[in-house]
């Protein structure tokens, strides 16, 4: 939610932070600004809507040392004056922020009621008015006392018209990312958005304060003691951040499907006794075997995940498990008894609700385990174990390849604590072969895509769809419906198909078609009944199913065929075909595919 760019050095910044701002705009584009010293002044430029807008305003504009930020409104609406950065009134302080400033209301009334005069609606803005307050001289000391006076979690960025040569960043709660060049220093809220320069970076903590100047970057911990932190290699390649021949990252990162769900599996197979190895749990067999209980939290895509993951450790494992969005675990005073493990999914590790649930969690004794994407990310970072999903950036506002890995990742703990259990090996060995031919699985789906946008086509004027399932295929149905809201703009409810006749039934008619999702074998026979209720009232339904199912095409208007597999890995395969009706429904309405409206990838405020 929101994104931070700065760039010190030799070269043009402004041309470096703008390309910077791009590649990080899917954390926000309401709008953006970017400011810079130049002959001692503070020049800023911002603009409602996207980059490129704000492009064409700069022009040919140069500077060495620039902050720069593309916004996603919390405080106060999308305007140019919201837009960051925010300067103090004398203009010779420039403030760039990513996440909130709880107690921004009485800084606010203290700071006007001094005379100071705010021309934003933001929390922000008091940022500014408080560092030149305080500067005597000193910019690092004096951004220092005002992070002093602020309660929340930030990410900042700021630079004094009297100091051309000096940049100062912190974090709280926010992600920031130095990297470290030859003889130039880069800073992001993304790790992605660096790499294009170098690989050398240094991951700010929470509490962490850089000051970057030509010499290098120092770095102080909360109490200003100067200490030493080690760069890190980035890994991942510059082609996974780069669109490619895909006309967008979502399509891109839905083919890329085959080879993110192999690397989620990749050396983690244990054949020879039916089970898995997980580097990174970090947990003994003592903590895996009195596992009593396992509790998940995760928010939109990820909570999915979580959803499907319940039904598989209770089939699997028999394991009792219980699911819970971050955003409203953390606000129930939760009940986690001895014996709790919890699981807390997110593919960017920033989302602060899950943040906050882990927390809370924490502080009652439980250990988590974190299921990311994104290396060095808060969760995984505060979790006591993590396993990564390998599946490279994504970029595209809606998750859809990490949803699969997530599930990939989910089945093999799955299937580690079932062995650990009563799963026999040669069972355990039957999973395994079974996930092991889901790449050439997602690979068939992939190539029906000529169909799945026939049929896009033919329902994309629709305004209201039902996306119905039961068991595993029921949260499939609910992560089906998110993608067609998100990016289609289409309502969509994900509904499990035996509720529908306890009241949702009201709603079907000929305009409102059903997307049923039919891979759970143990169900088929069931949801085939409730898809006969709707099309007895004159619903269209669009069937996803198991190749050899039988009886469909009596009641669909439209079949999808996609492989068998197992009822726990079938919303794997299903997924990729609900990611492709949505891509195609959102292309043939004219939607901003990958960067929604109103949407952010990374959701770092409440
Ligand atoms: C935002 C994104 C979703 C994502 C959710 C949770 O809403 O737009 O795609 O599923 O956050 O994100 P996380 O990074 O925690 O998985």
């Amino acid at each position: 939610m929101c994104g931070i760019y700065a760039y010190l050095g030799p070269r043009n910044g402004i041309k470096i932070a703008l390309d910077g701002l791009k590649r990080i705009e899917y954390r926000g584009y309401d709008s953006a600004g970017i400011g810079a010293v130049i002959d001692g002044k503070i020049e800023c430029y911002k603009d409602v809507g996207k980059i490129t807008a704000l492009e064409h305003a700069i022009g040919s504009l140069s500077s060495n040392n620039v902050i720069a930020h593309t916004r996603w409104a919390t405080h106060g609406k999308v305007t140019k004056e919201n837009a960051h950065p925010h300067l103090d009134e004398n203009q010779s302080v420039a403030v760039v922020l990513n996440g909130i400033i709880e107690n921004f209301q009485p800084l606010k009334e203290k700071l006007a009621s001094e005379g100071i005069k705010f021309k934003s609606e933001t929390d922000a803005e008091v940022l500014p008015h408080l560092i030149a307050k305080l500067y005597e001289g000193d910019l690092l000391k004096a951004v220092r006392e005002a992070l002093v006076l602020i309660h929340g979690s930030y990410a900042i960025g700021c630079i004094h018209k009297d100091h051309p040569e000096e940049l100062i960043v912190a974090a709280n709660g926010c992600p920031l990312v130095i990297g470290v060049g030859v003889g130039e220093t880069f800073v992001a809220s993304d790790s992605n958005a660096l790499i294009h320069h170098t690989r050398e970076v240094i991951f700010l903590s929470d509490g962490e304060l850089a000051k970057i100047t030509p010499e290098g970057v120092e770095i102080y911990d909360a109490t200003m003691a100067q200490i030493s932190k080690k760069t890190e290699q980035l890994l991942h390649s510059v082609e996974e951040v780069s669109k490619g021949a895909y006309e967008h990252f979502t399509l891109k990162e839905i083919f890329e499907q085959p080879q993110t769900v192999r690397n989620a599996m990749l050396s983690r197979f244990f054949e020879e006794y039916g089970t898995v190895a997980l580097d990174g749990l970090n947990l003994n067999v003592n903590d895996l075997l009195e596992m009593q209980r396992v509790l998940i939290v995760a928010c939109g895509t990820s909570w999915h995940a979580g959803y499907v993951t319940s039904y598989m450790l209770e089939d699997l494992a028999r394991i009792p498990t219980q699911v819970e969005v971050s955003s409203e675990f953390r606000y129930k005073n939760p009940i986690v008894p001895e014996g709790t493990f919890v699981i807390a999914i997110s593919q960017s590790g920033e989302t602060a609700d899950t943040i906050a649930a882990v927390r809370e969690i924490k502080a009652k004794g439980a250990k988590v385990l974190a299921i990311c994407n994104v290396q060095g990310s808060t969760l995984a970072r505060e979790a006591d174990g993590c396993l990564f999903l390998r599946a490279g950036a994504e970029i595209g506002v809606c998750s859809t390849k990490a949803f699969t890995s997530q599930l990939v990742v989910l089945s093999l703990f799955s299937l580690l604590m079932a062995r650990m259990r009563h799963m026999s090996k040669l069972e355990g060995q039957q999973y395994l072969h079974a996930l092991q031919k889901l790449p050439e699985q997602i690979q068939s789906v992939l190539e029906a895509a000529p169909l799945i946008e026939k049929i896009a086509k033919k329902y994309s004027k629709y305004s209201d769809f039902f996306f119905l399932g039961r068991r595993y295929m029921f949260p499939t149905a609910l992560e089906g419906a998110l993608k067609l809201k998100e990016i289609a703009y289409v309502n969509a409810n994900g509904y499990p198909a035996g509720e529908m006749k306890h009241g949702p039934i009201a709603l079907i008619n000929e305009t409102c078609p059903t997307v049923a999702l039919c891979a759970d074998k143990v169900t088929y026979d069931k949801l085939i009944s409730n898809l006969m209720e709707a099309k007895a009232r004159h619903g269209k339904i669009i069937a996803i199913v198991h190749e050899g199912a039988k009886g469909i095409e009596e009641v669909a208007d439209d079949v999808i065929y996609v492989p068998d597999t197992y009822d726990e890995f079938a919303p794997i395969i299903t997924t990729v075909a609900t990611q492709l009706f949505a891509y195609y429904m959102a292309k043939d309405r004219g939607a901003d595919i990958d960067k929604p409206r109103n949407l952010a990838k990374s959701v770092t405020v409440e």
